[in-house]
C-alpha cells in the first residue's frame, strides 16, 4: 500500500479518468486547475508533448511533482522546466525507475564503493518484445530520447561519471516503415570523462521477449543487472555439447520470460513511488532531479544528430577478400 489518503485522477479523455480512478478506487477532477487545488502532491504521466503546462501548474502551486520520461518533447522545454524547479525550489522527480531496481542499485553501489574496480565498459541492452503502437510513436520521440534515454540515465548514474562524447547509429526495423525517422533500432557510444565506455544497444523487436539489462565490466569485476533464468537469450551449447543445434522454432520458455516493462521493473516502478511519497512527505532531494533528466536527454538528443551527420567510415572488400577501410 501507498502511503497516500486517496488518489484524484485528471484526464483529457474523461471515460479514460472515470475508469482509471474506479480501478484505483481514486476520485475524477474535471480539470487540471481542480486537481492541483485539491492534492498534495502530482504524477504527470501524459505524453511527453503535453506535459510542459501541467509541470509548470503543479509547480507553481508548490506541489511536489513525479513527471514520466523524458521530461519534456524537446530539449528547450525540458530545460526550460528545470530551470523553473531550481527557480521555485519545486521537488520534481523524473521517471527513470532504473535507478530503484534492485539490480541496477547493485551495480551502481558496486562501483560507488569501488568493489568493482575502475569501469572499463558499460553495455546495455534495452530490446522490447513489439514495437510501441503508431499512437504512442507519434509523441514518444526516437528512439534515443524514448527509449535508450532509460540507458543513457542508468550508464550515467552507475558509472558515477559525466558522459564528454557520443557517437551514434539508428535506423527502422527490418520492413519497419521508412520516413528517415530513428524509431526501430539504435546504438551508441558513450564515452565517460573517466574513460569509460558504454555501449547502449537498443531495438523495437526481440522476437523471445523483453530483454532489458545492464553489464559493468570493471577492473575488478565483471558483473550483469537483469541477467537471469527469465531473460529471453538462448544460449548456444554448440561447443559444450557437440552435434546440438539451436532449436529455433521451440517457443516454450517464452512463457518464462518477461513480457514486457510491467512485469520485468515491478519492483522498481513500486520503489521509485514510494521515493517520490517519501520525497513529498519528508522535503528531501529529488532521486531523479530535472538536472539528470535534462542531462540524459541532451545526451539522447547528441545521439539523434550523431547518427543524422552520419559519420561512418565506409569498409570496402579488396579483391582478395580483405576488408580495407
Ligand atoms: N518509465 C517507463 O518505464 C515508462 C513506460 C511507459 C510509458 N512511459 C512514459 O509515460 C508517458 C505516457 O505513456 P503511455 O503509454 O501511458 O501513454 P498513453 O497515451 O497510453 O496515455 C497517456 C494519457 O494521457 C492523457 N492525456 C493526454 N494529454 C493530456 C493532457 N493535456 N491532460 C491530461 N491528460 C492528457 C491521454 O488521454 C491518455 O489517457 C510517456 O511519456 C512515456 O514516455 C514511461
Amino acid at each position: 500500500m501507498l502511503p497516500a489518503r486517496s488518489l484524484l485522477i485528471h484526464d483529457a479523455d474523461p471515460v479514460v479518468a472515470h475508469r482509471v480512478a474506479a480501478d484505483v478506487d481514486g476520485s475524477v477532477r474535471p480539470s487540471v486547475a481542480a486537481l492541483v487545488e485539491d492534492a498534495d502532491a502530482v504524477v504527470v504521466a501524459t505524453p511527453a508533448t503535453e506535459r510542459f503546462g501541467l509541470l509548470v501548474a503543479a509547480m507553481t502551486e508548490g506541489l511536489p511533482v513525479f513527471c514520466e520520461k523524458p521530461l519534456a518533447a524537446g530539449l528547450d522545454e525540458a530545460r526550460e522546466l528545470a530551470e523553473a524547479a531550481r527557480r521555485t525550489g519545486a521537488r520534481v522527480q523524473v521517471g527513470f525507475h532504473r535507478r530503484f531496481d534492485p539490480d541496477y542499485r547493485r551495480l551502481h553501489q558496486l562501483v560507488g564503493s569501488g568493489a568493482a574496480g575502475r569501469v572499463i565498459m558499460i553495455r546495455g541492452t534495452a530490446f522490447d518484445r513489439q514495437p510501441p503502437d503508431e499512437g504512442y510513436q507519434r509523441t514518444s520521440g526516437d528512439i534515443f530520447t524514448d527509449c535508450l534515454i532509460h540507458d543513457i540515465d542508468a550508464a550515467r548514474w552507475i558509472a558515477h561519471d559525466e558522459v564528454v562524447a557520443v557517437q551514434a547509429e539508428a535506423h527502422e526495423l527490418p520492413g519497419g516503415p521508412t520516413g528517415g525517422r530513428e524509431i526501430g533500432v539504435g546504438a551508441a557510444v558513450l564515452t565517460f570523462s573517466g574513460g569509460a565506455i558504454a555501449v547502449l544497444t537498443a531495438s523495437r523487436l526481440n522476437p523471445l521477449g523483453y530483454d532489458h539489462r545492464m553489464e559493468v565490466l570493471g577492473t575488478r569485476l565483471s558483473v550483469a543487472a537483469g541477467l537471469n533464468a527469465m531473460t529471453p537469450l538462448r544460449a548456444l551449447q554448440a561447443t559444450r555439447l557437440p552435434g546440438t543445434r539451436l532449436n529455433t522454432t521451440d517457443r516454450s520458455s517464452e512463457a518464462l520470460t518477461y513480457a514486457g516493462f510491467t512485469e520485468r521493473f515491478a519492483a522498481a516502478y513500486r520503489a521509485e513511488m514510494r521515493a517520490f511519497l517519501d520525497m513529498a512527505t519528508d522535503g528531501g532531494p529529488s532521486p531523479c532531479s530535472p538536472d539528470d533528466a535534462v542531462r540524459a536527454q541532451e545526451i539522447a538528443a547528441t545521439a539523434t544528430a550523431a547518427t543524422r551527420a552520419g559519420v561512418r567510415t565506409p569498409v570496402t572488400p579488396s579483391r582478395d577478400g580483405a576488408l580495407t577501410s
